[in-house]
């Protein structure tokens, strides 16, 4: 038996997606704990690109159970346009997925405010994904919120949507100056909703546990990234939700006796999409470049992903708030051109350098990054199968990481597909 949980180690979109495609194979079960469509997940198999938002990556391996769990946040009709997108793919999610009774349900107003709420905040908008996130955690947190449960029961929806759009259209109409929300188009909207997708709603955390007591494998989706995450992260600038790996068990009812091994996802640079800050960020010509070579643009919004070096202080942070127990190291082909590599190795504020990622946010405004110069292989490693054939230089680099951050490195993806990748040590038994 081994559970296995895959969480991002920077600001999201580090290839969680990809990797988990790569694990899925030897899982039984693959799981996602937290956040909502905010996610954006890409698979390449083949010829064929898939981006997933709500649904666990692990959907396209054949007869594999997809749970979504209650620390999830979920947008019913971004759901179900997904079930209908992988369909015409020639997906199959019916029969396959199992979505939590508990979870709470992303309403169209939640969306609405969230987008007019970043909005005005004007120089300190967050750059939400405008998904409705913030706004539906809110209302877990202040028992106001709506369930899944709640759907498949009329009257008890209806009476929750009554109570809820009562605040929400006043907030609309007196605060922000905007239309009011009819109550009857939600009501027809979700119910049919409901009706769709009865058959998955049921107690995951059962499932789950049953799952596991019978040594099956379960594989643990994290979305976003630590550095996003709401206690651990570069707050406000964060998400709602938790991304780390503590999440896993309230995201889903599994303790965390359960939970064998927690991976780290980081990319061989650093990207954040949003507002906030980023230490290593580089200068907007080179950025230009390497977004071009890494093809960094949002999986969710399109919106062009800032990039900066690899910075050792911010996955070192990683390591320890998820207790990391090895790293796939992804995307080291975008660095083949490159003459020299920098890694961030501290940070350098009023003369003193700092070692661990500074809570306060003027701090990490403030600071200098302190680097490291490592020289490029520059040579195309995309086709590379396994670790010795990687040129010397670029074995140096990933030695390095690996030592700084005093973890192994366990799979290195050097391009989006299947075959580009390569596995250091086997990560679930079967
Ligand atoms: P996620 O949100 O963590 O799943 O990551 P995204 O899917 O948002 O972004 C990662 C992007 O990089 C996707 O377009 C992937 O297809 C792509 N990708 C993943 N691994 C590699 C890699 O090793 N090399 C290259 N060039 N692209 C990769
Ligand atoms: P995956 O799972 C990258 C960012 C947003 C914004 C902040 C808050 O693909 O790695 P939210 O809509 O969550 O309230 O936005 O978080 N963000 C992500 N950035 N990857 C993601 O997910 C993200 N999900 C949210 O850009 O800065
Ligand atoms: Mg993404």
């Amino acid at each position: 038996m081994s559970n296995l949980v895959v969480v991002g180690t920077q600001w999201g979109d580090e290839g969680k997606g990809k990797i988990i495609d790569i694990l899925a194979e030897k899982a039984d079960i693959i799981a996602r704990f937290q956040g909502g469509a905010n996610a954006g997940h890409t698979v390449v198999v083949g010829e064929k690109e898939f981006i997933f938002h709500l649904i666990p990556s692990g959907i396209l391996r054949p007869g594999k159970q997809c749970v979504i769990g209650n620390g999830v946040v979920i947008d019913l009709k971004a759901l179900i346009e997904e079930m209908d997108y992988l369909k015409d793919k020639g997906v199959k999610s019916e029969g396959n997925l199992f979505i939590s009774e508990n979870a709470h349900l992303t309403m169209p107003y939640h969306k609405i405010l969230d987008q007019i709420m970043d909005k005005r905040r004007g120089r300190g908008r967050l750059g939400t994904t405008g998904r409705g996130i913030g706004t539906t955690y809110s209302d877990k947190s202040a028992r106001a919120g709506i369930r899944m449960i709640d759907l498949l029961n009329k009257e008890t929806f209806q009476q929750k949507l009554e109570i809820n759009l009562e605040e929400k259209n006043y907030l609309l109409e007196k605060f922000y100056d905007r239309q009011r929300i009819s109550k009857e188009g939600i009501l027809e909207e979700y119910l049919s909703y409901g009706e769709k997708i009865r058959g998955c709603i049921t107690n995951t955390s059962r499932l789950l546990n049953q799952a596991i007591d019978e040594g099956k494998n379960v594989l643990f989706e994290g979305a976003q990234g630590t550095l996003l995450d709401i206690d651990f992260g570069t707050y406000p600038y964060v998400t709602a939700s938790n991304p780390t790996a503590g999440a896993v068990c309230t995201g889903l009812g599994i303790g965390p006796t359960k939970i064998d091994r927690v991976m780290g996802v980081a990319k061989a640079y650093t990207t954040r999409v949003g507002e906030g800050p980023f230490p290593t960020q580089f200068s907007p010509e080179f950025e230009e470049e390497m977004r071009l070579r890494g093809k960094e643009y949002g999986a969710t919004t399109g919106r062009p992903r800032r990039c900066g070096w690899f910075d050792a202080i911010v996955v070192r942070h990683a390591v320890r708030v998820n207790g990391l127990s090895s790293l796939a190291i992804t995307k080291l082909d975008v660095l083949d051109n490159l003459e020299k590599i920098k890694i961030c190795i501290g940070y350098k504020h009023q003369g003193k350098i700092l070692e661990d990622f500074p809570a306060l946010l003027p701090v990490v405004q403030q600071c200098e990054p302190v680097y490291e110069e490592m020289e490029g292989w520059k040579e195309d490693i995309s086709s590379v199968k396994d670790y010795e054939h990687l040129p010397q230089k670029a074995k140096r680099y990933l030695e390095r990481i690996s030592e700084l951050l005093n973890t192994e490195i366990s799979l290195i993806s050097v391009g989006p597909k299947r075959e580009q990748t390569i596995i250091l040590k086997k990560l679930m038994s079967h």
